[in-house]
């Protein structure tokens, strides 16, 4: 795994924001695979920059989003493809019929899953990847266990997420308890993986990820199994 270490957030995110530009140049219609959260928001306004400058452009780029809460309307504010729109795709050139969210109303969660993995395969799989880590070593909604799934799954969110997850939402009874999520196998279709993280909470998750051994009970290590990840954090991240 290369690792980055950056002064602070705002250093994190302009690096991460160059390298999904250079990818972006250099294959103007390539798959990204997007998370939300706290982490990518600033990657995302660089972005935006970029394109209001005019050096980088959407309007060939495919996207699939690793995630979406379960049940939740997309136009629901704290849905998934709510916080695409607003931090990002409304702001650039994309195509938003080319930006894939697993759809948070689905009723047949096999079906969905399915679908979201054909969807991928049928992209040519993700050229680059982007990826949360939570604090308890989850990527996307693989939260630790004994068993993984590898496809696209409706998943369980842990009280540890749904707790962290609470300061989106009024309360915590309002944070939904489940949730669409690539799984381990639908990651591992990014020929390249950027892993962010920023701040103190996060490490001890990215050290047991730095540590090189392998475990469901923190899903993040899986990634030393990948050939071409990189850990873009900052130092609060990186030394605790
Ligand atoms: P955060 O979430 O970016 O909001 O910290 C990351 C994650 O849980 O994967």
């Amino acid at each position: 795994m290369k690792v980055i270490v950056t002064k602070d957030y705002a250093e994190m995110s302009a690096a991460a924001a160059e390298l999904v530009a250079k990818q972006i140049n250099d294959k103007p219609d390539c798959v990204l695979g997007l998370a939300t959260g706290s982490t990518p928001e600033g990657m995302y306004a660089e972005l935006i920059k970029g394109y209001e400058a005019g050096k980088i452009d959407f309007a060939a780029v495919r996207s699939v989003n690793l995630d979406e809460y379960y049940p939740i309307k997309p136009d629901n504010d704290q849905s998934y493809r709510y916080f695409m729109n607003t931090k990002l795709f409304d702001h650039v050139n994309i195509d938003k019929a080319n930006t894939n969210v697993p759809n948070g109303l689905a009723e047949d969660a096999a079906a969905e899953g399915a679908r979201y993995d054909k969807i991928i395969a049928d992209l040519g799989g993700i050229d680059l990847q982007i990826l949360g880590i939570g604090q308890n070593g989850h990527i996307g909604f693989n939260e630790p266990d004994t068993e993984l799934v590898a496809g696209t799954h409706l998943a369980d969110l842990t009280e540890d997420t749904i707790k962290v997850n609470s300061r989106f939402f009024a309360s915590v009874d309002e944070v939904p308890k489940q949730a669409f999520s690539m799984g381990i196998g639908s990651i591992f279709c990014a020929r390249n993986i950027i892993i962010m993280a920023s701040g103190a909470n996060k490490h001890a998750a990215v050290a047991k990820m730095l540590e090189g051994n392998i475990t469901t009970l923190c899903p993040a290590t899986l990634l030393n199994l990948h050939p071409n990840v990189t850990l873009i954090c900052d130092e609060a991240a990186y030394n605790g």
